[in-house]
């Protein structure tokens, strides 16, 4: 399985966003992860579809994958479907009707995406696979980056990935070239990266060497 390698924006200099937008085309990263925060859902505000949509302007060849950490996401995904999402990303925990929800992103023509918390069952996204085109695993309590990656999800990495052998698995949180391997060692094949990949003085070696080491880990 190709691993493809996501630099997440949160952790930018947001002082000249359109110049790190343009590293992280500049990396050879496989898409941008925008992570959309409304203080309720998680206790921290980031940023809105304006970011998604200079993202669009800045690099449109750059695929934006939206991650929602909204408890009504359901309200935002035409917000977000106008302003170039190429896949949305919702939580399972989210208090809406998680089928219609999915539906209406791939309605759009959107890539459509269910996460977890780390403390969330696997057992809770069975029920919504069929409608998924990515699963999400987060690794760190959703709200901020510069976490500590969390071990404890691995066996929920391995359950899903013997579960639906094709579906796209992603992890999100602490993040680094040890934890992405030890993930794709478990099944992931998707690896979002904010603090580590920001902190590079040159993100396109740190974007292929974290590549290698994941689909080397994956065939082990
Ligand atoms: C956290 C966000 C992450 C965050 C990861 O709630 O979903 O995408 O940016 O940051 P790092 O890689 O620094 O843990
Ligand atoms: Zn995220």
């Amino acid at each position: 399985m190709k691993c493809q390698i996501l630099p997440s924006l949160l952790a930018a200099d947001f002082g000249r966003l359109a110049d790190e937008i343009r590293r992280v085309a500049g990396a050879g990263a496989d898409a941008l992860h925008l992570d959309i925060m409304d203080a309720h859902f998680v206790p921290n505000l980031s940023f809105g579809p304006d970011v998604v949509d200079l993202a669009r302007r800045t690099c449109p060849a750059l695929f934006r994958d939206v991650h929602l950490m909204l408890t009504r996401p359901d309200l935002y995904i035409d917000r977000f479907a106008d302003v170039g999402a190429d896949a949305i990303l919702i939580h399972v925990e989210a208090d809406c009707d998680i089928w219609e929800t999915l539906r209406d992103i791939r309605r759009r023509g959107i890539r459509a995406g269910l996460v977890s918390r780390p403390q969330t069952p696997v057992g809770t996204l069975y029920p919504y696979v069929a409608l998924c085109d990515e699963v999400l695993f987060m690794t760190v309590n959703p709200g901020y980056g510069g976490q500590a990656f969390m071990p404890e999800v691995l066996p929920k990495i391995k359950a899903l990935r013997t579960a639906a052998p094709a579906l796209d698995i992603m992890v999100d949180g602490g993040i680094h070239s040890e934890t992405a391997a030890q993930c794709a060692a478990y099944g992931a094949n998707q690896f979002v990266a904010g603090s580590f990949m920001f902190r590079q003085t040159d993100m396109g070696a740190a974007v292929r060497k974290m590549r290698e080491a994941c689909e080397q880990a994956a065939r082990l």
